[in-house]
């Protein structure tokens, strides 16, 4: 059996190698001419006059595109289901909407050239005031009319108002989350090949068939002239959905100019040039009786949009079906602001609404004397709370328990602040987890070839999380192939479509998917064997085939696969499965499908300085079934450092005079590195989720991060007895607090 195993990446080899090769990698016949973007230097104003002289005479300088001569463009097309298909127009017209907004973009012979150059166009602007400050625009706020994946903005259970106020225990706290961004390792880059109508875009994109509907519908071409490559995605992290101005600019200027593109953004260009995750100010009341039992639950959330295209995180829609109450209200709000766009930033929503709630929790059991493990288990719903259905296959209290006892969590101090390591104060704290599982189309090709080989092909990524991988695997325990006989093809815009990657939907989605074409593969062969009177297995039933070391075997009589494909297919045989959606997936109507997980955490804290270091970290999921135990606990030990990195480190810092973000490199915009996590480890009980697909498999991505930051935070609180609300929790919000003791 392969699935599950914990097989080696087959792309690692590769990559280790230096010959996985991605989108700025990509070379062209001709030698490639490279784009620099230059960016708005005001947060919102009109340009009054563009000199591009100087940058055009600049050295190496082909081309300088402003919105004086930019050519037309589409704009986005709102019935268009999901944005990331729709038109990104770029240089559409004098007006400035957030500060980093292309201006300009310079093409040249080197890269150095394009930068030098497009630091020389002068720009003049009239600038309008701005908003830049939620705090200052509360009056503004509205209700959109859903949020992301199209959720409902408001939900109300009960009578919430009069349950909590007659609650025996009340929680009421404001929490609020710093705006985010997504960081991959691989900047947003691509390289584009202009030849004769059509152009062939190598782009680092999670989503092939979001690129290529996006780059079409802006430049107005028909799609079968794009032709997307990406075999390789050195991260994504949402902000990859779609392609952004650098690839329109790169597609504008190649066909403009008849020449091949590349444009990378520089890590500075991306915190103004891609999407961010909202800030949030998020209000929590929990009402609960002495034994724990929760009453009322309200989650309220708070978060800036921007007038060019409204994003409102899913924030409080996990709270939905987290816990057991008769007594329920969530809502969310937005308030319009002149920065850049909001867009999907990893575990959207989950990850700061999670990072409140779960943080609320723990000051309910604070407040109730008891052991947030415990307490979470007493509010452990029968059903969905909010959709009154059953869930498919929910193991939260075994994760809690599981996670608990691995932990140790019965040493845990059960005092604050009353557990001292030297000079440091050591505290334990925990969590639950919850998120939504998705299901996108999907369609995938396995070909097999006269040389016995199973080939996968679609438009499928892999943007480092394993997907190569554990599609080999399927379609190796599927066609009883060694996994050396598998190949996987992925990123070509010609292959079938899929569902990309994102939302952590790519897993379930393609192995699925793989594994039904390989299901016709074997039901079209067998059938062929079994009435061939040229093969050992003629007249025997096909309903007994074991198909395993490249064999089918029926009772004692076996024939190579391989034989039966050159004998009916000379030139081989293929096949397509593929998934609904979730709109088309009775499943997702009946049932409440989601992954789940307990996250527990282990920090000290100076006594003196308020340094935080984490000490050690597990968590304990419930996924369905694992596809590959070592890809997916990578998947999710990122996830959970990626709570780590939003309770204590992650703050991207606006200048609400400006509108720019100032903290623009990732020595100011802080994440953790190796060793700020010395001991991290992701469990994942054994499970199979017959609702969710034949495979019982379900995404594990963003799973780790929900949640993961509070029991960070909780653990703080432990050590410390000190509560941050306000995240991230950094040195100087704690150490006003610190008692003074003499170490
Ligand atoms: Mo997902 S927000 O595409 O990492």
């Amino acid at each position: 059996m392969m699935i599950g195993e914990a097989l080696n990446r087959v792309d690692g080899p590769l990559k280790v190698a230096g010959q996985a090769t991605y989108a700025y990698e990509q070379w062209a016949a001709d030698q490639p001419l490279y784009g620099f973007i230059a960016g708005a230097t005001i947060g919102k104003g009109r340009i009054t006059r563009i000199d591009t002289s100087l940058a055009e005479r600049s050295p190496g300088v082909r081309m300088v595109m402003t919105h004086r001569n930019a050519p037309a463009q589409g704009t986005p097309d709102l019935s268009t289901a999901w944005e990331y298909w729709r038109a990104y127009p770029a240089l559409s017209g004098p007006d400035v909407n957030h500060y980093g907004e292309p201006v300009a973009f310079v093409v040249a012979t080197t890269f150095e050239q394009a930068r030098a150059a497009a630091n020389l166009v002068q720009v003049d602007y009239t600038q309008e005031s701005g908003h830049y400050d939620i705090t200052a625009h509360r009056d503004q706020a509205y209700a959109p009319e859903a949020v992301n994946a199209g959720l409902q903005t408001d939900t109300a259970v009960g009578d919430f108002d009069t349950a909590f106020s007659t609650a025996a225990v009340r929680v009421d706290q404001r929490y609020t989350t710093p705006y985010e961004l997504s960081q991959p390792m691989e900047p947003h880059a691509c390289l584009v090949v202009p030849s004769g109508a059509d152009l062939t875009v190598y782009v680092s994109c999670q989503i092939v068939d979001s690129a290529r509907s996006s780059i079409a519908s802006t430049l107005q071409l028909d799609e079968q002239r794009i032709h997307i490559v990406t075999p390789y995605t050195g991260g994504g992290f949402g902000s990859k959905l779609r392609v952004h101005h650098e690839t329109i600019l790169a597609a504008l200027a190649a066909r403009a100019l008849g020449q091949p593109i590349k444009v990378a953004l520089t890590r500075q260009q991306i915190f103004h040039l891609v999407g961010l995750r909202p800030t949030s100010d998020q209000r929590v009341r929990l009402g609960a009786e002495r034994d724990g039992r929760l009453v009322a639950i309200a989650h309220e959330v708070t978060m800036n949009t921007s007038p060019l295209k409204e994003y409102a995180e899913q924030t409080a829609a996990t709270t939905r079906s987290l816990y057991a109450a008769p007594n329920r209200l969530t809502r969310h709000r937005l308030i319009p602001l002149d920065l850049p766009r909001g867009e999907d930033v990893r575990a959207p929503g989950e990850a700061p609404g999670m990072l409140a709630v779960e943080s609320a929790m723990d000051e309910l059991a604070d407040a109730l004397g008891m052991d947030p493990v415990e307490l979470r288990i007493r509010n452990e719903p029968e059903y969905d709370p909010e959709r009154d259905v059953p869930f498919s296959d929910r193991h939260t209290i075994d994760c809690l328990r599981e996670g608990a006892r691995r932990f140790g969590w019965e040493h845990r101090p059960t005092k604050p602040a009353s557990r001292r390591d030297g000079r440091w104060l050591v505290g334990y704290g925990m969590s639950a987890a919850i998120r939504g599982h998705f299901q996108m189309p999907t369609r995938m090709r396995v070909r097999l070839t006269p040389e016995g080989t199973a080939v996968v092909q679609s438009d499928m990524t892999d943007i480092g999380t394993g997907t190569y991988t554990i599609l080999t695997q399927v379609a190796a325990d599927a066609l009883g192939l060694p996994p050396d006989r598998v190949r996987v093809e992925l990123g070509i815009s010609e292959y079938p479509v899929s569902s990309g990657s994102g939302g952590s939907w790519g897993s379930g989605n393609t192995s699925t998917a793989v594994h039904r074409a390989c299901a016709v593969l074997r039901e079209k062969l067998l059938a062929e064997a079994c009435t061939d009177a040229h093969s050992p297995l003629h007249g025997l039933d096909p309903a007994e085939a074991v198909f395993s070391d490249g064999n089918v075997r029926i009772g004692r009589a076996s024939e190579a696969l391989r034989e039966i494909v050159v004998r009916g297919h000379p030139e081989g045989v293929d096949a397509e499965g593929e998934t609904a959606g979730m709109a088309d997936d009775p499943n997702y109507k009946s049932y409440s499908i989601n992954t789940y997980g307990a996250h527990f955490a282990e920090v000290g804290v100076d006594a003196d300085t308020a340094e935080i270091r984490l000490r050690r970290m597990l968590g304990v999921f419930s996924v369905g079934r694992v596809l590959n135990a070592k890809t997916a606990r990578s998947q999710l030990i990122g996830g959970m450092i990626w709570g780590l990195s939003a309770a204590l480190d992650e703050d991207a810092v606006v200048d609400t005079r400006s509108g720019a973000f100032v903290t623009r490199d990732l020595a100011n915009y802080l994440v953790p590195v190796h060793a700020d996590v010395p001991e991290i480890d992701a469990v994942m009980l054994e499970g199979y989720d017959e609702k969710a697909n034949v495979l019982g498999a379900k995404g594990v991505g963003e799973l780790g991060i929900c949640g993961s930051g509070a029991a960070v935070a909780n653990a703080v609180f432990n050590a410390t007895g000190i509560r941050v609300r306000d995240f991230p929790i950094t040195l100087d919000k704690l150490l006003p607090h610190l008692p003074l003791v003499a170490t």
